[in-house]
């Protein structure tokens, strides 16, 4: 099976740092880290409200690193603008919400089609790879591929929702909605992305499922960068995903 590349989202750097409004710690001094310890690309989410990530964090982290970067963003004109003048190498069109905590579900593609498709459109003209975020659903897929989007990243924000609630059987459920929406992708010929809320523990089913080729972690990272340091933390992570590849 092929490799899994690994993408590692440096938001909530940003989000330490705009706890106390200096410019401490530095994002594009993880990204750099994140690069030495094996990431293979950088996530970042430009939100609009900026929470985290900020304009000048943008190019501050190309600066910093030779990887792919990979923008997360809301389909919105000053969102297009910023990615179709950053040129990044790809794009992750999201949904929104400016009370939410985190990215709540998938885009709804099926309902948003019509809002969605010029977004498409501009940033594979401009030849920015565009992935479509999710949620693990046939339907969206289907969507997906018709709107010409070459990537998908499956939300798995839901299942590991469920096994931190430890419902076994929902979990699985779940589970098999991603490797079903995952093969069906694939099957479609969409390059097949997963990400959200991933650990340690729930990275590996996910990684077990052939079809995935990139998987995006963040958060989870973050956390454990704090009792082990970043490049401990992103190598353990590479190290499941390998592993548990490799057990497929
Ligand atoms: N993929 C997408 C599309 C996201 O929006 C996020 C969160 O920004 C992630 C992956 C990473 O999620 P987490 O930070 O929970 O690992």
């Amino acid at each position: 099976m092929e490799r899994i590349r690994l993408g590692v989202n440096i938001d909530h750097v940003a989000t330490i740092r705009n706890a106390r409004g200096g410019d401490h710690p530095d994002p594009a001094r993880a990204a750099k880290l994140a690069e030495a310890a094996g990431a293979d690309g950088i996530t970042i989410h430009l939100r609009e409200d900026r929470r985290h990530i900020r304009d000048a964090d943008l190019s501050a982290v190309r600066k910093a690193v030779d990887l792919p970067i990979n923008l997360e963003m809301a389909a919105t004109d000053e969102m297009l603008g910023i990615a179709l003048d950053y040129q990044p190498h790809a794009a992750c069109i999201v949904p929104e919400k400016r009370e939410e905590r985190t990215t709540e579900g998938g885009l709804d593609v099926a309902r948003l089609h019509n809002q969605v498709a010029p977004f498409v459109t501009r940033l594979r003209d401009a030849k920015i790879r565009v992935s479509l975020f999710i949620e693990p659903s046939k339907v969206q897929v289907a969507v997906a591929e018709a709107l010409g989007a070459p990537v998908v990243e499956l939300h798995t924000g839901r299942f590991v929702e469920l096994v931190n609630a430890g419902d076994t059987e929902g979990a699985k459920r779940e589970l098999e909605n991603i490797q079903e929406a995952a093969a069906d992708g694939h099957e479609r010929g969409l390059e097949i992305h997963a990400g959200h809320g991933l650990t340690y523990e729930t990275v590996r089913p996910v990684a077990r499922i052939a079809a995935v080729r990139e998987l995006n972690i963040g958060h989870f990272i973050m956390g454990e960068a704090l009792f082990d340091g970043l490049e401990t933390a992103v190598k353990r992570m590479r190290r499941e995903i390998d592993d548990a590849r490799g057990e497929a």
